[in-house]
């Protein structure tokens, strides 16, 4: 049986009806519309599902929907302004992405790290990735379009 469960996506009150057995991803993507978290694996291992929930980047491949009752979700949807602009124009100059399906997992990931660390190291960049699988590059222009200064200067 169904049950309603209530929430916020990207700052909006939201409500979805989902069973016990509904996975997060597949619930938002199809009720909702939200696009940008994406399945790779749909087991925990590419990162390519990652939202934020309650400020954590969160794989939503794992979690239930009924999970997220009156929790506050962020997907890439809900944070394309502002500093995180900033990151994706560097993106675009440094050629970080090739297909870009990993990209709106990688940018929630990122997003948490600039939240808590606004300047952070190479190496705490790389870490933060590190659960985000990119079949396509081989991470350095992505570490190097976080690095820019670009990204600091608008924090
Ligand atoms: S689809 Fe969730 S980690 Fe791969
Ligand atoms: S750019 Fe294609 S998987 Fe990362």
């Amino acid at each position: 049986m169904k049950k309603t469960i209530h929430f916020k996506l990207n700052g909006e009150k939201t409500s979805m009806d989902v069973a016990p057995n509904d996975v997060l991803l597949e619930a938002l993507r199809a009720n909702l519309g939200a696009k940008s978290p994406k399945c790779g694996c749909d087991r925990g291992d590419c990162g390519t599902c990652t939202v934020m929930i309650n400020g954590r980047a969160v794989r939503s491949c794992l979690i239930l929907a009924v999970e997220v009752e009156g929790c506050e979700i962020l997907t890439l949807e809900g944070v394309s302004k502002g500093r995180i602009a900033a990151l994706q124009r560097s993106f675009v100059k440094h050629n970080s992405f090739q297909c870009g399906f990993c990209a709106p997992g990688m940018i929630m990931s990122l997003t948490e790290l600039l939240n808590h660390k606004p300047t952070p190291t190479e190496e705490e960049v790389k870490e933060a990735i590190s659960g985000n699988l990119c079949r396509c590059t081989g991470y350095t222009q992505i570490v190097e379009g976080v690095m820019d200064p670009a990204v600091s200067k608008k924090r």
